[in-house]
């Protein structure tokens, strides 16, 4: 009220002191001139009223903007002509003003949504150090134990680093608990910070796996290196002695190159069952090709045994069901699967004992996998093996007894081998023995898919 009194007051102002000067220099009668100055400050009055009005409303419109975020643009009418105009630019300037505020909420939007779904682990550093947010990964990956990720010793100097020179720093680390995990950490600064105030970024990425593979694969050239070092030795030491000592020596000599070519045949197993390992591993990640009828494969396997069964007076009990249903395979993977089961079952079985070889459908149960399935075993009566080492037959080079396995011709290769070629063949394997008793290999297969089911357990 204050304000519309004020500005009509000062609007009437000049032509009220106009009227006064007419009056009194008498070229004004007073009575026109007083009904003159009445209308003249009840005009002014009414236009400021009007004025004061639409101004009001061009205020908090603009205000509006300022303060308010919501994208909502409130229709200005004013009344007067010319702030009409002024209303429609504020209009205008509303709308750019709502649309520019929706454009950079989409983009916060978009960089959360992306730090979010990163794959890899990843932590944002308010500017004090706390954590301002962690992805999903990186909760799925440390969930509780963030706070001690981030209190490495190694991790903590990079972020330190990073901190003061500004720049991206790395740090390898390796936590103990509640598994061994070896991660390697990158440190990125954020200048200018994240929308959140994030002021660095901690990228982890597990490379436990990585460096397993890297390892077993230097364990693996070692082993390799020393398992052929051995028989080469052997090979140089009687060459050495054939052209020295023995040259002279017949008898000598033939005993020699017997051993000789002894060695000569363990490294050329050697380097078979290695470069079996290898195309095995190679093939590891596609599906076996074929459909295999086990029900001929197998006796057929069997068969090319019987020279070595009888080199140690064992005798074959073969059981394979009828009408076993195919399974996805690779026919000559699956042949070496039977091979070095079949040549273990020979080697450590007891003379003159037997060696069963069964195949029938898989019984349904928790044993084997709840898929339709095919079960194949090779058992022997042989001395068996002590529980501990069961888990680890299936690694590289790894023997119960070296000195055994070498003097029957084995190279610690052959379960590893079964191990893979079972695994490519989305199968399982289950080494079963007892001391004194004998030992059992069983291997399960999935029965080829698109083969009907009308095969059942036996
Ligand atoms: N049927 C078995 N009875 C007793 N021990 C076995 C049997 N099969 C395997 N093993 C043990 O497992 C080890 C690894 O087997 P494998 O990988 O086939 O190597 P290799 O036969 O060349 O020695 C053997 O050295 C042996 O100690
Ligand atoms: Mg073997």
């Amino acid at each position: 009220m204050m304000r519309i009194l004020a500005t009509a007051a000062g609007l009437a102002f000049p032509p009220l002191v106009a009227l006064l000067v007419l009056a009194l220099g008498g070229w004004l009668a007073p009575v026109p001139a007083l009904v003159a100055a009445g209308l003249v400050a009840l005009a002014m009055l009414g236009f400021a009223l009007i004025w004061v009005r639409d101004v009001e409303m061009l205020i908090d419109a603009v205000r509006q903007v300022a303060t308010d975020d919501s994208g909502v643009t409130p229709r200005i009418a004013p009344s007067l002509a010319l702030m009409e105009a002024v209303g429609r630019e504020i209009e205008r300037l509303m709308r750019r003003v709502s649309q520019h505020t929706a454009l950079v909420d989409q983009f916060r939007r978009a960089d959360e949504a992306i730090l979010e779904r990163l794959p890899d682990p990843l932590i944002v550093l308010a500017p004090d150090r706390a954590v301002r947010r962690a992805n999903s990964a990186a909760r799925a990956a440390f969930g509780a134990d963030m706070a001690a990720v981030l209190r490495h010793p190694g991790l903590r100097a990079a972020i330190d680093r990073a901190f003061s020179v500004g720049a991206a720093q790395t740090a390898e680390m390796t936590l103990p608990v509640p598994m061994s995990r070896e991660l390697h950490a990158t440190v990125v600064p954020m200048d200018p910070p994240l929308a959140d105030g994030g002021r660095a970024i901690v990228v982890l990425s597990d490379r436990t796996r990585e460096r397993a593979v890297e390892r077993m694969r230097a364990d693996l050239i070692a082993n390799a290196s020393h398992e052929l070092r051995t028989p080469l030795a052997s090979l140089i030491g009687f060459i050495d002695t054939l052209l020295g000592p023995a040259a002279d020596d017949l008898p000598a000599q033939q005993r020699f190159l017997g051993i000789m070519a002894e060695q000569a045949a363990r490294m050329n197993r050697l380097i078979d069952d290695l470069l079996s390992l290898s195309r095995v591993e190679l093939t590891e990640h596609q599906a076996p090709p074929d459909q295999l009828d086990l029900g001929t494969l197998l006796p057929r396997l069997a068969a090319g045994f019987e020279p070595r069964l009888a080199e140690r007076s064992l005798t074959l009990d073969m059981q394979i069901a009828e009408r076993l249903p195919p399974v996805a395979g690779d026919a000559d993977q699956m042949a070496q699967v039977m091979q070095n089961l079949l040549d273990n079952a020979v080697k450590y079985g007891r003379e003159g004992g037997v060696v069963r070889l069964t195949a029938h459908v898989a019984p349904a149960g928790n044993r084997w996998p709840n898929r339709p399935g095919v079960l194949i075993s090779v058992a022997d009566q042989g001395a068996g093996i002590a529980r501990e080492h069961i888990p680890r037959l299936t690694e590289r080079f790894y023997r119960v007894d070296k000195g055994r396995s070498r003097a029957v011709g084995g190279t610690g290769l052959g379960l590893a081998i079964v191990k893979h070629i079972v695994n490519r063949h989305r199968g399982q394997l289950l080494i079963e023995s007892e001391l004194e008793v004998g030992t059992t290999v069983s291997v399960w297969l999935p029965q080829a898919v698109g083969s009907a089911r009308a095969f059942d357990a036996d």
